[in-house]
């Protein structure tokens, strides 16, 4: 009986078409079911991963989530406690979206006040145009934004030296202001500054002083002590025309005398005009400095070149002087420096200023090293300038010559 049931089954397999079995088409049937599974399966996963918001996606972007959870905790901590003041500012409505303790404590509000405090009105009403032209100004990164003043809950304005950060949450544009107060620095560049201003002050009024004792020396020497000596030649050469011819010893004091008279008068007068030169006041600068070109070249035998075309300019006295003693100093320096072969000095008007100029083709000198020595020449050319209101610059190159450059505003001249 069972070798009959067994037999059947066997028929069974043997019955279906083609040269299949029917174990084989199971497997093809159970083959083409696995691929159609695991086709849905992919489709559907490609369908509920478009779908799910991101952090759904995988177990990993919950770690993702994690450890953004934990630095935003840290950048929290780290802005919260950081000892520069500093907040944050929606570049929207100009609101206060976040604040730190260091800006509390500086600007004395409570973070409920900060939180509310309209960011244009907490610095002065001059600065708040400045203000709103700043937040429009967009700048990558860090971006130093310079100084600013800033009132404090107790009214009292402080300087501030302002950076910012731009970014954006949750998609809306914000600003990180970080706040260092300059106040003191402000106040001890002031102090130095205003300590500096006295101190070139006292050194222009000794300069003044300087000039005004050279010049009451010189008309002194001058009028006083050459009249006198003019005077005494005149006695002694009346008393040699008195005197016995025979007496040739006498006669020939007397002679001596009035020679050595004659050179006395000649010392007194380069003397006077040294301190102060007459032609200056009488004249005027061009004259002056032309003279001095002239008397430079005979002296040190430099040919000396002047030039100018402010025959008429009616300089004030200060100025005068000014100018005169910087170009005296100058040609002090190539007599003394340069070694030079020849000599140009201009006096002419360029744009809004008076420019005089003082080339040499002598052997030059590095001029930041000049800086660094302890000589006062070029220091007091310079604080002369500065003093006119004016500019001293000076050009060296090593074998090629010096060019001092003076330039003073032309609106100074009369
Ligand atoms: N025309 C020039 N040619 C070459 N070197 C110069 C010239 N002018 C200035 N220097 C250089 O610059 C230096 C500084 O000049 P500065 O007039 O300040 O000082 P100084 O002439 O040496 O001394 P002083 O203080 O008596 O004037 C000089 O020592 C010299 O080396
Ligand atoms: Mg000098």
């Amino acid at each position: 009986m069972q070798n009959l049931i067994w037999r059947k089954i066997f028929l069974a397999f043997q019955l279906f078409p083609g040269n299949l079995r029917l174990i084989e088409w199971i497997f093809i049937i159970f083959f083409l079911l696995s691929i159609g599974f695991s086709v849905g399966f992919i489709i559907c996963r490609i369908v509920y991963n478009k779908r799910s918001p991101p952090d759904e996606k995988s177990g990993d972007t919950g770690l993702q989530k994690q450890a953004a959870n934990e630095s935003e905790r840290k950048y929290k901590m780290l802005f919260d406690n950081n000892p520069m003041p500093m907040w944050v500012l929606s570049l929207e409505n100009y609101r206060i979206i976040d604040v730190n303790n260091a800006a509390l404590r500086h600007y004395g509000y409570s973070k409920e006040e900060f939180m509310l405090l309209d960011t244009r009105k907490m610095r002065p009403a001059e600065e708040e145009r400045r203000f709103l032209e700043d937040m429009r100004l967009r700048i990558q990164g860090v971006s130093n934004r310079g100084l600013w003043r800033h009132r404090k809950k107790g009214g009292e304005l402080i300087q501030t030296e302002i950076s910012v950060f731009d970014f954006s949450s949750d998609g809306k544009p914000v600003r990180l202001v970080l706040s260092n107060d300059i106040t003191e620095q402000f106040k001890t560049a002031d102090k130095l500054k205003r300590s500096y201003d006295e101190i070139r002050g006292l050194a222009s009024h000794l300069q003044d002083v300087r000039e005004e004792e050279r010049a009451w020396i010189a008309r002194e020497i001058h009028d006083e002590l050459g009249q006198q000596l003019t005077s005494l030649k005149m006695d002694l050469s009346w008393l040699s025309r008195k005197m016995n011819p025979q007496d040739e010893f006498i006669s020939e004091r007397i002679a001596n005398s009035l020679s050595l008279l004659d050179d006395t008068i000649k010392t007194i007068r380069r003397i006077a005009t040294e301190l102060r030169p007459g032609i200056l006041d009488d004249l005027g600068l061009v004259p002056a400095i032309e003279w001095q070109a002239e008397e430079f070249q005979k002296r040190f035998s430099i040919p000396t070149h002047f030039s100018s075309d402010l025959d008429q300019a009616n300089f004030p006295a200060g100025v005068s002087i000014g100018l005169f003693r910087i170009c005296q100093e100058s040609l002090t320096n190539i007599a003394r420096h340069a070694f030079a072969s020849k000599i140009s000095i201009a006096l002419n008007q360029e744009a809004e200023n008076i420019l005089l100029s003082i080339e040499d083709n002598g052997k030059g000198f590095q001029s930041e090293k000049s800086g660094n020595q302890k000589t006062l020449g070029l220091l007091g050319m310079k604080e002369r300038a500065l003093m006119m209101g004016g500019k001293f610059q000076i050009e060296s190159r090593q074998g090629k010559g010096t060019s001092v450059f003076v330039t003073v505003p032309y609106n100074i001249i009369g």
